[in-house]
């Protein structure tokens, strides 16, 4: 079974009810820059020769942006098909090279790109966990069904120490969602208690004698997931007085974060954009504005897939162009999206105290042929390295309010970082893109204007090529320009004010097909290779390949 069926047709109907909006209504000088060109070019677009046309691009250094938080590059792993065993665990006694049973291999590559946080047990698993099942001696440890993805067995071997280690492994934060759909509000509690507390509870002590005696870090609570569907089919009111209830008894314990940095709350919000995502954002943040000294959130989730029509029946490898662009245009709608409920959020909560956090996105593609359709495996192409700037560029562009987000799933799952294959590994054209863009984490955001022009395929229009820029601790500026054409290379003039550079180098994403992916024999298929630009008079000039994700770092020299 791939899903249950109110999950599917959730999905259905966020699907349908989303418009189609190509770039975003977001007052910013940015966007409308974007926007003008947009229209610009629309009515050039039969124009015989748009390879020939220069991209101009105007970046204005001095005038700076928000942060855009490392959190946006977060991960999603949940109990699912392969995702957590066999692509983190694979036990002590495997013949794998791992420490403590997860997998060095992965935890190499998971470091590369500095992951900032790992969202887990799920996802609709997270709502039919039970953790006290996944502690204490492996060998003690009851076997228990996963029924939402493929009704295999779940033998509870990685729990939380074992989740914790991985953190402590790849040097990322916990963002834990709990089960508020068959849970209970004292299990939530225990579980944060056991996690937290230094205090020599009867719970503290019990994960001492698991392994680990001091207190762990819990940065982010999810309060459930999905409520509206599988999480348990939940009314926003409804939702609204168990969210309450948890955000008041699961407690995180642990000193060090109770001085400084709290645990940010998330509670459950949209999974699209029609009126019934629309009243749900409205009541939660609506609860909020008036919320009692008793109750807190941080954060107000969304979930949001690149899927065009449920059931994904969009192949992820062994397509055409049109379902390049098809699938582009569709993840485009994100920005829409974002800038719906961000309205919503700004009218009860101005001050922008409550991130969005997108915890669920990227690309969700028909099963690959032969595997297992409830364990979601797909193939990751070039489309979706080219997806997912894509979608990190919207990110960064509404910085202010998306503080979070993580891609589902990170490993072997949807629109994965990394597939394995018993001790095989590959790194995905995804991975690649995520680790061109670690130098955006936590950098300021740098508006870029331009003239975005048309790639038009099969009657379907996208912006010909899409840019961001920003400015990292050091003073670096960094540039990540998208040319999403596939036929065409885009030649780039930028324009660069307030900033002297004298240096400018970066690295490109291509590869000879829009669909061309890294296997365990061509691993390197789609990988970055240096890219050259040249300075003159203030200006940075470089050619974009067709279907790329370029990003180039510019040192700032003496004024
Ligand atoms: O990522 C797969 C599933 O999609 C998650 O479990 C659920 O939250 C969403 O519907």
């Amino acid at each position: 079974m791939l899903a249950s069926a109110s999950t599917k047709s959730s999905i259905l109907g966020r699907r349908f009810a989303l418009p189609l909006i190509v770039l975003s209504r977001k007052a910013s000088s940015v966007v409308r820059g974007l926007l003008f060109g947009f229209a610009l070019i629309a009515t050039a677009a039969t124009a015989p020769d748009l390879a020939a046309q220069k991209v101009q691009l105007s970046v204005e250094v001095s005038k700076t942006g928000a942060k855009i938080h490392r959190n946006i590059f977060g991960q999603f792993a949940e109990h699912l098909a392969h995702g957590v065993y066999e692509g983190i665990w694979v036990g002590p006694a495997s013949t794998i090279p791992n420490t403590r049973g997860i997998r060095n291999d992965v935890v190499a590559a998971l470091r590369a790109i500095k992951v900032p946080n790992v969202r887990w047990p799920g996802g609709c698993f997270a709502d039919e966990y039970h953790w006290r099942k996944g502690i204490g001696p492996a060998d003690k440890r009851v076997a228990t069904l996963n029924p939402n993805w493929g009704g295999v067995i779940e033998p509870n071997t990685f729990g939380t120490n074992e989740f914790m280690d991985f953190l402590d492994q790849i040097g990322a934060d916990a963002y834990v969602s709990v089960n508020l759909g068959s849970g209970t509000p004292q299990e939530a509690a225990e579980w944060l208690e056991y996690l937290t507390t230094a205090q020599p509870t009867t719970l503290a002590k019990e994960r001492a004698t698991n392994g680990h005696p001091a207190p762990y870090r819990v940065g982010y609570l999810g309060i459930g997931n999905e409520s509206w569907d599988c999480g348990g089919n939940m009314t926003p009111d409804y939702y609204l007085s168990q969210m309450k209830i948890y955000s008041r008894f699961v407690r995180n314990f642990n000193p060090a974060q109770q001085e400084k940095q709290q645990m940010l709350k998330i509670a459950v919000g949209p999974g699209g954009d029609g009126s019934r995502w629309t009243e749900w954002t409205e009541a939660i943040m609506k609860a909020y504005q008036n919320h009692q000294w008793s109750w807190d959130i941080n954060g107000l989730s969304m979930h949001n897939y690149t899927v065009v029509r449920w059931p994904p029946s969009f192949k992820s490898v062994g397509f055409g162009e049109t379902e390049y662009a098809q699938i582009l245009k569709s993840t485009l709608e994100m920005d829409g999206l974002i800038t719906k409920h961000s309205a919503i959020m700004d009218k009860y909560d101005p001050q922008k105290k409550v991130a969005l956090v997108v915890d669920e996105w990227g690309a969700w593609y028909a099963p690959s042929p032969g595997s297992n359709p409830g364990f979601l495996v797909q193939q990751n192409s070039l489309r979706d390295a080219i997806l997912a700037a894509l979608n990190l560029n919207i990110f960064a562009r509404h910085a202010d309010r998306v503080r979070m987000a993580n891609i589902a799933q990170m490993i072997n799952v949807l629109q994965a970082m990394i597939m394995t294959d018993k001790e095989k590994m590959v790194l995905t054209p995804t991975y690649h893109a995520f680790k061109m863009y670690v130098p955006f984490q936590d950098s300021t955001f740098v508006p870029v204007t331009f003239d975005a022009g048309t790639y038009t395929s099969g009657g379907i229009s996208l912006p010909r090529v899409d840019a961001i820029a920003a400015k990292d601790a050091a003073g670096k500026l960094w540039l990540a320009i998208t040319n999403l054409d596939p036929n065409q290379p885009a030649e780039i003039e930028a324009t660069l004010s307030g900033i002297a550079a004298k240096s400018a180098i970066g690295e490109t994403l291509t590869a000879p097909k829009v669909d061309s992916v890294n296997t365990f024999e061509a691993p390197k298929t789609v990988t970055p290779k240096p890219v050259s630009a040249k300075l003159q008079g203030g200006k940075l000039a470089l050619k974009l390949e067709p279907k790329s994700v370029t990003v180039i770092a510019l040192e700032e020299g003496s004024r």
